[in-house]
């Protein structure tokens, strides 16, 4: 124990108490000047000032009790000086301590390279939905929402899908609950395509129209590799007088231009969408093997990529209760509908539609 090194003393006169007195005192101050941390200064209170085992105590119980009457005195008072001392000594240390957090590196060390923040990118479907509508914003078409929940009549209805229409059957939803009592056109249900949209621009403002709606979509698929049960399609509609197929076939001729390469050529195939007539499902040559016929094209040479058609007056119609000036007489019109996801997928090289939602790092930063 360090409170032994206090040497018993013999003389009690001056001298010897001013040797004994000082000697303590300069190994206070050697201590306390070595005193390294919040750690160490803790030490040294104990050590110097402990009540039990200190070294203070130490020497009033030695030297105090073994003084003869006639020096108690003068000892108590170099004691009590000693004491204010090395308080004094424990309280600069006290001040002076760096913390031991401090000690144990988290002082500045402004020679450590600096903490890298991730900075934030467009997630590839954001990045590709931009992509398509500027290809139409180049060409003069304006952008617009429409929104996610919709009525059966705007998501159905009004876009020539007549209650107990076959064609309904083709986009099952999810629609919300406790609605019996409601007219079925103000049914509410999560819009299952960015059609819908159509009207509520139409009816909004008359013609001529040019617009491209981006936007998220549900439909009650189950998921596999290249279906999810939400999905992002952008929308096109252009309404103007003498609006023909060719002006539709010009216009997404040279958006799949723009999307894919110059080099891309495209077919328009008869098909069916309740709101079209005629309609036509766009195929584009394929982009992996330039048409020759691979996996990928099914050995076609073709992929089909979007829906399209002339707008079908039973549409305008509808348009026309808000906007009269949608005659079908006096006016027509184009639309089409293509799926980002898909689109994706296919200038990426991604098989897998789930990697766009999994929200794994190694896979989005890819497209930083
Ligand atoms: N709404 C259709 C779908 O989700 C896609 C579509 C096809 C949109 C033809 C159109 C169109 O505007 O003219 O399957």
């Amino acid at each position: 124990m360090m409170n032994e090194e206090i040497p018993n003393l013999t003389a009690f006169d001056e001298a010897a108490l001013e040797a004994a007195f000082g000697s303590v005192e300069k190994r206070a101050r050697a201590a306390a000047a070595a005193l390294n941390g919040e750690a160490a200064v803790e030490a040294f209170r104990l050590e110097w000032l402990g009540r039990k085992q200190g070294r203070l105590t130490e020497i009033s119980a030695r030297w105090l009790k073994a003084a003869p009457a006639e020096a108690k005195k003068a000892l108590g008072v170099r004691f009590n000086a000693l004491k204010v001392i090395v308080e004094g000594l424990l309280e600069q240390a006290e001040d002076a301590a760096p913390s031991d957090a401090a000690l144990a590196g988290e002082a500045i060390d402004i020679t450590l390279p600096g903490t890298r923040r991730l900075t934030g990118a467009e997630h590839p479907i954001t990045k590709i939905l931009n992509e398509i509508t500027q290809v139409f914003a180049a060409l003069g078409y304006s952008v617009g929402v429409g929104p996610e929940v919709e009525t059966d009549f705007y998501n159905f209805e009004c876009m020539n899908f007549p209650p107990g229409h076959p064609a309904r059957d083709t986009q099952d939803t999810l629609v919300i609950s406790n609605q019996d009592r409601r007219p079925l056109r103000d049914r509410l249900l999560l819009r299952t395509h960015t059609s819908p949209v159509q009207m509520r621009t139409m009816e909004s403002q008359p013609p001529p129209v040019r617009i491209v709606i981006p936007g998220k979509v549900h439909r009650n698929d189950a998921a596999d590799a290249t279906h999810s049960p939400i999905f992002h399609q952008v929308e096109g509609l252009c309404v103007d007088t003498n609006i023909t197929f060719s002006d539709l076939k010009g216009t997404l001729d040279h958006a799949m231009k723009a999307l894919f390469g110059s080099a891309v050529k495209t077919r328009f195939f008869p098909s069916f969408f309740p709101f079209t007539e005629p309609s036509a499902d766009v195929q584009i040559s394929c982009i992996f093997c330039g048409g020759k016929g691979c996996r990928k094209c099914k050995n076609s040479g073709w992929i089909e990529l979007l829906g399209c058609g002339m707008v079908d007056p039973a549409v305008f119609a509808f348009a026309a209760e808000k906007q009269a000036a949608y005659d079908p007489k006096k006016i027509s019109g184009f639309a089409f509908g293509m799926g980002v996801e898909r689109i994706a997928m296919m200038k990426y090289g991604i098989s897998e539609i789930g990697q766009f939602y999994a929200g794994d790092m190694r896979f989005l930063g890819q497209f930083a």
